[in-house]
């Protein structure tokens, strides 16, 4: 059979990878004793293992690993986004929640993505300098250090470094998101210098060096976030925003901050889930939904029968409708604080009727006030001491804004757009919002990651989380529903096809070729209308056992990998 040469070198490398690293495409199951890790990509995780057999804790791999990705996984991986995440501390048990959101310029305000007749201007929240919010995963990543890291800061950035300056293949899958993403990336030459050199995106098998790159992870890994937020890099930030007309100033810089934040928490059956408070909306609205199919009698259903996916649904539209009316940063609005109280929660659950499909127009958001007054890429790890980091992180889209700061060698975020530009406009998830997500300087845009930690008996359990956009929040819950109420093992419950559904638009989305006919018949038969997807979502698992041994499993549908040691 004559295979064409750009297709054979494609075929080759990819099983070359997945034989020198077991994983991608062949997942392999397997029980670890010091730690364990489930990452996008394959490098990642090996740098991560490394990092581990140095003696180095679940600290120290979160925030190689958060290197790394920056390099070899650029469409996600970041220094020039921002994140969240939910940890354990082994020692003391304590649990909490880092923010490290991009916040809005200063200069930023309500009209910003609005031309003169008050209509939203099309991409500027998405492409170029416009679209980028002060980044804060150097930072944040430096902030996790702090807080428990065992080996040296400049080692653990110096994986990166020596990465990016020497440089690495260019595998299938990033080769294939440069080539769907290559007229925008070619917009900027700083951008295409790198990514597009010879006017053509990198082709699977070419090597990747990025010179500039490295050299800002070497004063990261030297200075730490002040030679990120202050100094060279900043003034590169700084004339790359002045050229293409960004907003953020050397002000807006300096004074970043992340943010410590009590984690969201609620029993789910005797789990107790730690998960992202605002101004990620993912911790509330998983929450919201596991609540209300809480007290459902499972045992007639199965992971893929009509009515579960009915019941999952109904409670994923009502959180999504509280979402886009009452969750922003919380340092702007006040998040009404009954959204997880049983009571509101069996309010709504009794508007969900079995076999009809509710209407989006009509469900709304619910009323969550007491009657006396008027109202990604993700990656997970943990060690044998406990510690756990569930970390999520991102430019948003693809490659962000897709604007590198000339001789630093980073993508810029395009998270702006997770602000509702104007009441009622969808993002690009199609996610609507209103005053509490509105565009005001200093202000973290909403969000719908959800780095969860499951505990159960008061021990480590589970750590998961996904990339996916508003999917991130249902892709969370049914993998925990997988578990918990379906009794499916850490590889089936990742790999099981999953639904989706956010309220607006008024549909429920299916995984391609997960379901049966007869399944998608009887859906519509309840009212729904239903439309079918290309496989999204990217969840990195690690399940723990009773024993404190580490299994971990990632998402066959993207190129992750799991292991350890
Ligand atoms: O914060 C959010 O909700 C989005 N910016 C996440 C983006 C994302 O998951 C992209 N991956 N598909």
């Amino acid at each position: 059979m004559f295979i064409p040469g750009n297709l054979r070198r494609v075929i080759i490398f990819i099983i070359l990878t997945a034989l020198v690293y077991g994983c991608g495409v062949f997942k392999v199951t397997q029980y670890y004793e010091k730690g364990a890790l489930a990452t996008g990509t394959p490098p990642a995780t090996e740098i991560g293992r490394n990092i581990f057999a140095q003696g180095g804790n679940a600290f120290d791999v979160a925030v190689a690993v958060g290197f790394v990705m920056a390099v070899v996984y650029p469409e996600a991986g970041n220094v020039g986004g921002g994140g969240f995440a939910v940890i354990r501390e082994g020692n003391s048990g304590l649990i909490k929640a880092l923010d490290f959101r991009e916040v809005a310029p200063s200069a930023a305000t309500e009209k910003i993505y609005l031309d003169s007749a008050g209509e939203v201007i099309e991409n500027l929240s998405t492409y170029g300098a416009r679209a980028v919010g002060v980044p804060g995963t150097v930072a944040g990543l430096y902030e996790l250090w702090q807080k428990r890291g065992r080996l040296a800061w400049e080692e653990l950035v110096r994986a990166a470094a020596d990465l990016a300056d020497t440089g690495f293949i260019v595998d299938a899958y990033l080769a294939g998101k440069l080539y769907e993403n290559k007229d925008q990336l070619s917009g900027f030459p700083e951008t295409s210098d790198i990514f597009c050199p010879r006017g053509e995106p990198l082709k699977a098998g070419e090597r990747l060096v990025l010179k500039d790159l490295a050299s800002t992870l070497y004063i990261v890994a030297a200075e730490g976030p002040a030679g990120f937020y202050e100094g060279l890099i900043a003034d590169k930030i700084d004339s790359c925003m002045k050229i293409h007309g960004g907003l953020i100033t050397k002000e807006d810089l300096a004074a970043y901050k992340p943010v410590w934040r009590e984690p969201l928490h609620f029993r789910f059956d005797s789990l107790d889930i730690y998960s992202m408070p605002p101004p990620s909306s993912g911790g509330i609205a998983l929450g919201q939904i596991l609540k209300i199919v809480e007290p459902h009698d499972f045992s007639f259903l199965t992971v893929d029968s009509p009515d579960y996916i009915h019941l999952f649904c109904e409670a994923a539209r009502r959180a999504f409708a509280d979402r886009s009316q009452y969750l922003g940063d919380p340092a702007f609005y006040q998040i009404p604080s009954r959204l997880l109280d049983e009571a509101y929660l069996d309010k709504r659950r009794e508007t969900i009727t079995m076999g009809h499909a509710s209407n989006s127009q009509l469900v709304g958001p619910g009323l969550p006030y007491s009657h006396e007054s008027n109202q990604t890429t993700h990656f997970s790890v943990c060690d044998r001491e406990g510690n756990m980091v569930a970390l999520t992180y991102t430019l948003n889209t693809n490659f962000g804004s897709k604007l590198v700061v000339r001789g630093a060698g980073f993508l810029l975020n395009n998270q702006m757009d997770d602000f509702a530009l104007k009441p009622g406009y969808p993002n690009t998830y199609g996610l609507v919002g209103a005053e509490a997500n509105k565009v005001e300087p200093g202000k973290r845009m909403l969000s719908s990651m959800a780095p969860t930690l499951v505990l159960k008996n008061q021990k480590p359990f589970l750590i998961l989380g996904s990339r996916g956009g508003s999917k991130i929040i249902t892709t969370v819950a049914q993998v925990i529903l997988n578990m918990t109420r379906f009794g499916l093992n850490p590889v089936e419950a990742v790999n099981q096809p999953r639904v989706h559904h956010q309220w607006l638009p008024d549909k429920i989305t299916l995984e391609k070729n997960g379901y049966s006919m007869k399944v998608k018949q009887t859906l519509i038969r309840y009212g729904h209308n239903i439309e079918e997807e290309a496989p999204d979502g990217d969840v990195e698992l690690i399940y723990i056992d009773p024993l404190g041994l580490m299994n971990a499993a990632s998402d066959p549908r993207r190129q992750g990998c799991s292991g350890g040691y």
